[in-house]
């Protein structure tokens, strides 16, 4: 079942996706080469903590830390830790908070120092990737559009979509319904309608989308050894258009 969120409970929403823009905020002013994953864990929960919020990751599933920080090759759930940031990493920053009931959840790939171009590419179809996805959220839409929205959009770039991790809806769980495939065909799935919210984070692969899990049972990395990124917003479906719940006018994301 598909909780339709109201007015009230979408601003909720949005209340926790500012608190987890502005911890992402001082995780970007904190990340340099030389900086290790964990700080930057310990830079968003402190900030989240200070909100009177707490980090949806931490404990989610036994993951032990706060945020998630996927670098390089890494697809997503990477585990913050004593890896020490290289000038041209680039690194996948998934924050979500949990503040009065309710989830936001983005993420954000920024880059340790100056990155190749062909990383810079790679970082800029993914992020055009989500926005395409986003503006297919209006209701009569159906999910398998904004799927087929993203997919062809990072195919048409030489990239691939990640097949094995989906959105997901959020609310006052961290994941509910519906799933939110980043790939699909245009005319199939649900009917978008006025009150859904649920999170789109495509991870595009340099290579090919197939990935597997490390032995400490979390941080995917892609088969292949090829760069990963990954953008992700909350968005709500509203008969005005898509709301996009963790994008506010004033921080970059
Ligand atoms: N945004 C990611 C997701 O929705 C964050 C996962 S947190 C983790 O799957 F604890 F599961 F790692
Ligand atoms: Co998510």
């Amino acid at each position: 079942m598909i909780h339709l969120k109201s007015a009230l409970e979408i601003d909720r929403i949005r209340a926790s996706c500012r608190i987890a823009a502005e911890a992402m905020l001082r995780v970007e002013e904190a990340l340099a080469p030389g900086v290790t994953t964990l700080h930057l864990d310990q830079i968003a929960d402190r900030y989240i903590r200070s909100q009177g919020a707490v980090a949806s990751a931490l404990g989610y599933r036994g993951f032990p830390r706060s945020i998630c920080v996927s670098v390089n090759d890494e697809v997503v759930h990477g585990i913050p830790g004593d890896r020490v940031l290289q000038e041209g990493d680039i690194l996948a920053v998934d924050i979500a908070v949990k503040k009065d009931g309710f989830h936001g959840d983005m993420n954000v790939t920024m880059k340790a120092g100056c990155v190749p171009p062909k990383a810079q590419r790679l970082l800029d179809a993914t992020r055009q990737s989500l926005e395409e996805g986003l503006a297919a959220c209006t209701p009569g839409q159906r999910l398998g559009d904004i799927g087929h929205a993203i997919q062809s959009y990072v195919e048409a770039r030489g990239f691939s979509i990640v097949r094995a991790y989906c959105g997901h809806g959020i609310g006052r769980n961290f994941h509910e319904e519906p799933q939110l495939l980043h790939y699909g065909k245009a005319g199939t799935g649900r009917r978008l309608q006025n009150g859904m919210v649920f999170t789109i984070e495509p991870m595009v692969n340099e290579g090919e989308h197939e990935t597997r899990v490390l032995d400490d049972d979390w941080t995917a990395v892609t088969a292949d050894g090829k760069l990963s990124a990954q953008y992700e917003h909350t968005v709500a479906v509203t008969n005005d258009g898509p709301d996009v719940l963790s994008r506010f006018a004033d921080l970059p994301y």
